[in-house]
This record gives C-alpha cells, sequence and structure tokens, in this order.
C-alpha cells in the first residue's frame, strides 16, 4: 500500500473541515449525509457546468419536485422548460428516466455503486458521486479536478486519455473508509481552488509535501494528449528564368494565399494530388522538397526548375517576369519565399 495512503486523506480532510465551500446542496463537513435525491440532482446539473450556474436551477427545481417522485410525475416538456440554459439536454432526459426509476421503487435510491449505475441515465461518475456522497460508501469519484489533483499529486507522465487508469488506480488508493463523501467533495474543492488548471496555488495546498509534481512544476500535469497528425500534402511549385528574371503569378482571390505573388504551381492548395502537369512542355528538373506546415495540412512542395527554351507560351499567361535580384520584394508568401531561396541556392 502507498505509504501516504493514510497521510493523504487525512491532511485533505483537515483543509475540507475549515475550507469547504458551501454550497447549497451539501452538508457541512463532518455532519449527516445530505438526502440523495438533492445529492443525485446538484450532481446531475453539475456535469459540465459550473457551480454558479447551477445554484439557481437547484433551487429551482427542489420547489418545484420537492422528492424525486415529485419530479418523476412531472411532464416531460416542463422539466425540459425548467432545465433550458443548463445545456446539454440528454441529461434532463437521463434525469427524468431515473426519477422515474426510482420512484417506481418506491421512491428510495439504492445505496451500492453498482445497483446505482444499473439505473437508466446514471453513469459511473454518478454512480460513484451518490454512493459516497449521500450514502458513505467509498466508491472513488474521480471527475476532472480530481483528475488534475491526481495526476500533479503523482506526477503521472502518460498523457490523457491513456493516464485515466493509472489515475484511477491512485485515486482508489487513497479513497478512505472513513468520510469518502467528505473526500470526494475535497478532491473537488481543492481542484477547482487550488489545484487549479493555470497557476496552481501550491503554497496553499494541504497536500504539497505529499506532491511529486509539484517539483517539476504542477502545471504540466496531466499531460496532454498529442494532437492528430495533420494530412499530408504535396504538390508542386514551377522555377522557370530568363534573363536573369524569374516567372511569376498573382493567385486567385479566393483560396490559399489568396491574391498573393508566388511561384506557378499545380494547384496543391486545391487539394490536387501534385501530378498536374507542369505550365510548359519542355525539360524539368527536381531541385528538392519545400516543407511547409500550414494550419491544416502539412505541404511537401516539389521544386521544379525549367531548362527548356519555349517560354513564348507563358506570354499569354498572366504573370511576370521578375528581377531575381529583386525577388526580396516580391511580397512572396513564405512557402514560395523557401522555394525561391531553394532555386537560387542551386545557381
Ligand atoms: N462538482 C461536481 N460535484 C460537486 C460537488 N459535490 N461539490 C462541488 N463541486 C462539484
Amino acid at each position: 500500500m502507498d505509504a501516504s495512503a493514510d497521510t493523504i486523506p487525512t491532511a485533505l480532510l483537515d483543509w475540507y473541515d475549515s475550507q469547504a465551500r458551501v454550497l447549497p446542496w451539501r452538508s457541512p463537513p463532518g455532519a449527516p449525509a445530505t438526502e440523495p435525491y438533492r445529492v443525485w440532482l446538484s450532481e446531475v446539473m453539475l456535469q459540465q457546468t459550473t457551480v454558479a450556474a447551477v445554484g439557481p436551477y437547484f433551487a429551482k427545481f427542489l420547489a418545484r419536485w420537492p422528492t424525486v417522485s415529485d419530479l418523476a410525475a412531472a411532464e416531460d416538456a416542463e422539466v425540459m422548460a425548467a432545465w433550458a440554459g443548463l445545456g446539454y439536454y440528454a441529461r434532463a432526459r437521463n434525469l427524468l428516466a431515473c426519477a422515474r426509476a426510482v420512484a417506481a421503487r418506491g421512491g428510495s435510491f439504492p445505496e451500492t455503486e453498482a445497483e446505482l449505475r444499473a439505473l437508466p441515465g446514471l453513469g459511473a461518475y454518478t454512480a460513484a458521486a451518490v454512493a459516497a456522497i449521500a450514502f458513505g460508501q467509498p466508491a472513488t469519484v474521480v471527475d476532472a479536478n480530481v483528475e488534475r489533483v491526481i495526476a500533479r499529486l503523482y506526477a503521472i507522465d502518460e498523457p490523457l486519455p491513456a493516464a485515466r487508469k493509472p489515475i484511477r488506480v491512485r485515486a482508489e488508493r487513497l479513497t478512505p473508509a472513513k468520510r469518502p463523501g467528505d473526500f470526494a467533495q475535497a478532491m473537488m474543492d481543492l481542484g477547482a481552488t487550488v489545484c487549479t488548471p493555470r497557476n496552481p496555488r501550491c503554497l496553499l495546498c494541504p497536500l504539497a509535501d505529499h506532491c511529486i509534481g509539484r517539483r517539476d512544476g504542477a502545471e504540466r500535469f496531466p499531460v496532454k494528449p498529442a494532437k492528430a497528425a495533420k494530412p499530408q500534402r504535396k504538390g508542386r511549385a514551377f522555377w522557370i528564368t530568363r534573363d536573369h528574371a524569374v516567372w511569376l503569378v498573382q493567385r486567385p482571390g479566393l483560396g490559399m494565399l489568396g491574391g498573393m505573388r508566388a511561384l506557378p504551381d499545380d494547384g496543391w492548395s486545391a487539394r490536387s494530388d501534385g501530378s498536374a502537369i507542369a505550365p510548359l512542355v519542355g525539360t524539368w528538373s527536381a531541385a528538392g522538397l519545400v516543407r511547409h506546415s500550414f494550419t491544416h495540412f502539412d505541404l511537401d512542395l516539389q521544386l521544379m526548375l525549367y531548362s527548356g527554351g519555349d517560354l513564348d507560351r507563358l506570354e499569354g499567361d498572366s504573370g511576370e517576369w521578375w528581377p531575381l535580384d529583386r525577388i526580396a520584394e516580391a511580397g512572396l508568401p513564405t512557402l514560395f519565399a523557401k522555394a525561391a531561396r531553394l532555386a537560387l541556392a542551386q545557381r
């Protein structure tokens, strides 16, 4: 067993005894548990919604439907209307389905995490929260606040979502047999007021002496998942010179790099496969790749040098011969500036 498995919950509960937030659905630290209906209703409302936003809704629901059986007897539309503004309306439908299932069993909630979990629309988080807070069961409650606290406490290096498993294991080891409901709410309060996502207030933290993450900077945890790889596109750009000048075109007004001066290309920006034909017949040689990263994709642009002599056809296209010694003034976007440097380096 973890050496700090006792000291951590004890330190946290001591802190909670003096620092617990006063919230309408909560009994004071150490006091007998709140009625299950109130615990369940508040926990459903608090998912994805802030404590401040939930307050008035919680009061309104309790005044209108004082018991779970009252709520079960309400019209669907009435409940949906009362929920309006809390968002995530599937939660309101689940709330009603659950209330009706509880009313059907006589109006009392089951007491174990497993039985609670079996109620319609009651997820793992809510089942654990109600078991711990309303029934004093040693259920482990893991929400985003708790995830952050645990990831920092143990400096869990794995990024989310893989970190969820070790986080849960650690959280389960810490969950005390005594006062599990207060422990769960203490973790939430710590995450909401001290161990905040940014600028955590480690100097005020009751767990600072136990916190491994704090040594390298707690803010680094939980480690964010790597960003999804960007799509990779390919394209070609064409370098055509005559008398110390290069052929530049103006890009169409709409679309990527719209309206900017550029090298002619094969239409990569329109998701081409890079096989479009060159602007001139004749001899082309590959001069290397320009790699460039746009917001939504990475581009490998193959630079093609023209060494044929059939330039007459270009004159009909909209473009201009730009002096090579003034290329810096052409206002080429970075992608094409890189391509120009590559071409000029080969002269
Ligand atoms: N967020 C979700 N449940 C909560 C609770 N019981 N106390 C404080 N914040 C919460």
